[in-house]
């Protein structure tokens, strides 16, 4: 007979490792369209093993967070930036399109079902992740027939095992994440499997992380992307007179994740109006020589799961630099910040609150 699960202490929480008592699902059948959504015990899920998902990674996923805030109530971060995101997923594999403001509606309904989990200890929440998956059995490569949406819910510490004490990254420069004209700006598993074995060569050399860097015959050093779970930003001082500080992400130019966490940190440093905010090309080459010259100020990932993680160390097979960063950076970047409600929604420049409150 089916039981609630114990509550966990918040405070001792891996990520993604925990899961919530329920687990909402909605399937859909080419003609038939969807079937009406409902919220059942979490639980095995059954495929045929011919399911495309099984064969050509004919999946797709979101990361959402829900938080608690000081004042009790449960905000969802930014979760129209995650319909939108999942629904040019979906369609880039094929997979059906769904009603963006329903589905959110039916997460919402879900987090309410499962309010008792969401920590109330700061830099805890609950991770939401919504996969759609290929459930078509079919063994020739072609569109999706037979789909089927599910959402499972998981109360999550902070993303590393360091919590958000800095990590290193490894500098990965045999194998890339994406290339031009692939699918490195889609959030699809597809993208994430080929990074495990570059992050575990990483390990060996003290790394939670890779960075990948990939060779584009202009530059000693190649072109900065992402990392294998986040997106990265560079704080740079200039050279010259000026000595212009400069917060630097690659640009959304195809091989670059459009980050939630990414989208929001632009805006709110392009807010402080304290520094010049760039998304350009980078090539590692300047990361090197900004760092010789001490001016590598900062190196912090992005992401849903990691939050704001701090980088203090870029490791190279035969050499590393060191990023002189002193503290925590999450706290650093929150004091500055005005607050969420102060920034535009991705969609509007009218100032509205980016977190839908439950
Ligand atoms: C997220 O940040 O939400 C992600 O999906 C990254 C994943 C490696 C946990």
């Amino acid at each position: 007979m089916w039981q609630a699960k114990p509550r966990l202490d918040a405070t001792t929480l891996k990520f993604g490792a925990v899961y919530t008592d329920h687990m909402l699902q909605v399937s859909w059948k080419d003609g038939l369209g969807w079937t009406a959504p409902s919220i059942d015990p979490l639980g095995p899920i059954s495929l045929h093993p011919c399911a495309q998902v099984l064969h050509y990674a004919v999946e797709c996923f979101e990361g959402m967070k829900v938080y608690k805030g000081k004042d009790g109530q449960l905000r969802l971060f930014r979760p129209e930036m995650n319909m939108d995101r999942l629904a040019r997923s979906a369609a880039r594999l094929t997979l059906p399109k769904f009603d963006k403001v329903e589905l959110l509606e039916c997460i919402k309904e879900l987090v309410r079902v499962e309010r008792d989990w969401v920590p109330d200890a700061e830099g805890f929440s609950v991770y939401i992740r919504p996969t759609m998956i290929g459930t078509h059995p079919f063994l020739g490569v072609g569109p999706t027939r037979e789909a089927m949406l599910y959402v499972i819910l998981s109360p999550v510490g902070p993303y590393f095992p360091s919590g958000l004490k800095p990590i290193k990254l490894y500098v990965e420069t045999e194998n890339v994440r994406a290339f031009s004209g692939g699918v490195g700006n889609y959030k699809i598993g597809g993208n994430y499997a080929p990074t495990i074995l570059p992050q575990l060569r990483g390990s060996h050399l003290g790394c939670s992380q890779v960075l990948f860097v990939m060779q584009d015959g202009k530059s000693k050093g190649g072109l900065v992307g992402e990392s294998g779970s986040m997106n990265i930003f560079f704080l740079i001082r200039q050279e010259g007179e000026s000595g212009e500080l400069e917060l630097v992400t690659p640009p959304l130019d195809g091989l670059i994740l459009p980050g939630v966490t990414r989208d929001t940190v632009l805006k709110l440093a392009r807010g402080f109006g304290d520094m010049k905010v760039s998304e350009r090309p980078l090539h590692f080459d300047e990361v090197e020589r900004a760092s010789e010259s001490g001016r590598l100020l900062e190196v912090f990932g992005t992401g849903t799961a990691c939050m704001i993680q701090p980088v203090v160390g870029l490791v190279m097979k035969d050499s590393e630099i060191t990023v002189p960063f002193d503290g925590d950076a999450a706290k650093h970047w929150l004091a500055k910040a005005p607050g969420t409600a102060a920034l535009p929604n991705s969609s509007s420049d009218e100032p509205l609150s980016l977190c839908g409150r439950l």
